[in-house]
């Protein structure tokens, strides 16, 4: 790749908007990260094709790439194009999540806009928004109102990505059955087909990438396309009838991104996707409430209870005052039912058209049970499954969130079980349409939700939803999602998660934000020693997920008997706050191992959580996270020496330490192990 430095180089001026009026004389610009080390230089090849190109530490990250847009009926965006306007801009502004892993988040960049025009008779024009950040960069498309454009139907975005065909890629495929939910493969890139992004990629250098986007909001979310070797195309995923976006002027599309790091765990420590979100758009959201629960669940997926009615119903009235109960002897915040509304009878998976969300099964009282959680200061937690029939919970959505509102209800677990393509969208004429769960349709539908649900001050953790593209800053009610192969394939219905699983979800699915993943399993041979259905962990392996895999809220996914069985170690899961002041990715590679450490919002207390693949393996841990000049008393749960996930995954030790910022700590985890560790502040303080 020749970088072009006859074209006039983009001035970087502090401050306000700098306008270059280029005329033909310049193709392209380029613009660095504030620290200089990521290029993104944009221009203008053979016969007026956009392109654009990204240089980490001097050495190519994407080799030049096509930008552009087709439309249905339209000339495109894509070729004949001209550039007639760049303007500069930096920023460096601080803001504060409501929650999150950290409280404050620094948006600090370097913005290039570039703008095109034809250079046939039809004139038109577009933008280019490029920010290129310390930790990565994003750009957009912006098709402002003009003549020639009104309503748009997008058959294609041209945007590439070039990839080195020497890297390596952790991916999951896109348009299957089964969503986001496959485990991740470690291919060489050129393996890669129609990859699900965030796609994690290794360069030869060391260099580590994550692809994926920012802010998807009424377009369609993109697969990674590899038309050519290591060339991916932006595959917009499409409606039922092929095109794959409806639109009009003005739009924009939702920022492409690349995080881009000289390792791996400076991918778990950017906020880029964040950054590249529109704030707060609900105001006052202190109902939005962090937080653990636990939940009639697991008993279904072990296949103990039921959904749908009878004797072996699972959401009955006094199973839901025993979890409560429960719940609120131990300090959780909710308690999620499943299984209280009518339409679970038979094959729920298809049942989707009969769901009623306001009807509950007669064995079970909805107030009866909000209220008595409220007089044990927990929550009900609210759940609407749809098994993928969109129609049929928009048409009842107004009335399921009225009723959750009144009886007290401010989270609601939503769920999309169906099919990859088969979300169901009835139309004004009562024909039935399939759609996909990261399609324009889907996308509009899950905002539709948010916003509904707001009105109410309720919040929302949807499973099976659209990929994670950091909305949670536009909107803080959309509290977490599934979105990957959670702990419920650990149950008894599935392959189980192999033990690197959760670590390589450290490093991909968690880059677009937080997954509620339910760890927190300790009957790990639940179908007994033989069985393959187990989970492919030690038991401080569960603790220490909570660490690991952010979210907002955690569950403690198991039975309570099983709790009762191991409270040492249960304690663990008491204490363990769900939101931060602060978060640090500390050590680790891409599928082999993690180490997280947090600082509890508010207060002074750190966690650290690491995590193993299927390998041993001891670590050095600096702890330099912690306050200089404090002393620490840490609780330790660590496996013991003898502890393996095979054959032992019950041998642990909890033991307290006094330890400090200056402390390089040895962590020994097992295979499939892990190490979750409280520090407190200690007695001694410098002055
Ligand atoms: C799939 C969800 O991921 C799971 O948590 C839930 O229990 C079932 N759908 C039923 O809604
Ligand atoms: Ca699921």
């Amino acid at each position: 790749m020749q970088k072009n430095n006859n074209k006039l180089r983009s001035l970087l001026i502090l401050g306000g908007w700098t306008t270059l009026l280029l005329a033909s004389l310049v193709q392209g610009a380029e613009i660095r990260s504030p620290d200089r080390k990521i290029v993104f230089s944009i221009d203008v090849s053979a016969g007026g094709v956009p392109t654009y190109s990204v240089w980490y530490r001097e050495e190519p990250v994407v080799g030049e790439s096509r930008l552009g847009l087709r439309f249905a009926e339209h000339l495109g965006l894509d070729a004949g194009l001209r550039v007639t306007a760049e303007r500069i801009r930096n920023e460096d502004t601080k803001w504060d999540q409501p929650w999150g892993e950290r409280r404050e988040v620094r948006d600090f960049y370097n913005e290039l806009l570039v703008t095109f025009e034809s250079t046939d008779d039809t004139p038109r024009h577009f933008n280019v928004r490029v920010r290129v950040h310390n930790d990565g960069v994003g750009f957009r498309y912006e098709v402002p109102a003009q003549d020639y454009y009104d309503d748009l139907r997008i058959v294609d975005e041209l945007t590439e990505f070039r990839l080195p065909l020497d890297a390596t890629a952790w991916w999951i495929p896109a348009y299957s059955w089964n969503r986001h939910e496959f485990i991740y493969r470690e291919t060489p890139i050129g393996d890669a087909a129609l990859a699900n992004t965030p796609m994690t990629v290794r360069l030869a250098n060391g260099t580590h990438v994550s692809v994926h986007e920012a802010a998807l909001v009424d377009y369609a979310g993109y697969v990674l396309d590899q038309r050519r070797a290591g060339v991916f195309q932006t595959n917009l995923t499409p409606w039922s009838d092929g095109i794959r976006v409806n639109t009009q002027t003005p739009f924009e599309t939702p920022w492409r991104t690349l995080q881009i790091s000289p390792n791996a765990v400076g991918l778990l420590n950017s906020s880029l996707i964040l950054n590249l979100n529109e704030p707060n758009a609900l105001g006052d959201v202190s109902w939005v409430e962090p937080g653990k629960y636990v939940g009639i669940w697991w008993a279904m997926h072990l296949g103990l209870k039921t959904w749908g009615s009878g004797d072996t119903h699972g959401a009955t009235t006094a199973a839901a005052k025993r979890y409560i109960d429960f719940a609120a002897d131990n300090g959780f915040d909710g308690v999620l039912i499943e299984g209280w509304n009518t339409g679970w009878d038979g094959d729920w998976f298809n049942n989707g058209s009969i769901f009623s969300f306001t009807e509950p099964y007669p064995d079970f009282d909805i107030r009866a049970v909000a209220d008595h959680a409220r007089s044990r200061g927990t929550r009900l937690i609210g759940h609407h499954e749809t098994s993928g029939h969109i129609s049929n919970y928009e048409a009842q959505m107004q009335d399921a969130f009225d009723l959750y509102e009144s009886v007290g209800v401010r989270q609601v677990k939503t769920g999309y079980v169906a099919d990859g393509g088969d979300l169901r969208r009835v139309d004004a004429d009562g024909n039935t349409h399939h759609e996909w769960h990261d399609g324009q349709f889907a996308v509009d539908h899950f905002e539709r939700v948010l916003k509904e649900a707001a009105k109410r001050r309720i919040s929302i953790n949807t499973h099976e939803p659209v990929k994670a593209t950091g909305l949670r800053r536009t909107y803080p009610n959309w509290i977490s999602r599934e979105g990957a192969r959670g702990q419920e394939y650990n149950a008894a219905w599935a392959v189980p998660n192999p033990p690197d699983h959760a670590v390589t979800l450290a490093y991909t699915r968690m880059l677009g934000g937080p997954m509620d993943y339910t760890p927190g399993i300790f009957d790990l041979l639940h179908q007994g020693p033989e069985s393959e259905f187990r989970v492919q962990s030690t038991l401080m392996h569960q603790l220490a997920l909570y660490v690991v895999l952010y979210s907002p809220i955690q569950m403690a996914a198991d039975l309570p008997e099983n709790y009762a069985k191991f409270p040492d170690a249960f304690q663990f899961i008491r204490d363990v706050p769900t939101d931060w002041d602060e978060s640090v990715a500390v050590a680790g590679e891409v599928g082999d191992y993690v180490v997280f450490a947090r600082k509890e919002r508010g207060g002074e207390d750190w966690y650290l959580g690491a995590i193993s693949d299927e390998q041993a393996r001891a670590l050095r841990v600096p702890l330099t996270f912690l306050t200089p000049g404090q002393d620490y008393i840490a609780t330790i749960y660590r496996d013991g020496d003898n502890a393996d996930w095979v054959t032992n995954p019950y041998d642990y030790v909890i033991e307290e330490r006094e330890l400090d910022n200056g402390r390089l700590l040895q962590l020994a985890l097992a295979a499939g192990g892990g190490v979750a560790i409280r520090f407190r502040p200690g007695p001694g303080k410098e002055q």
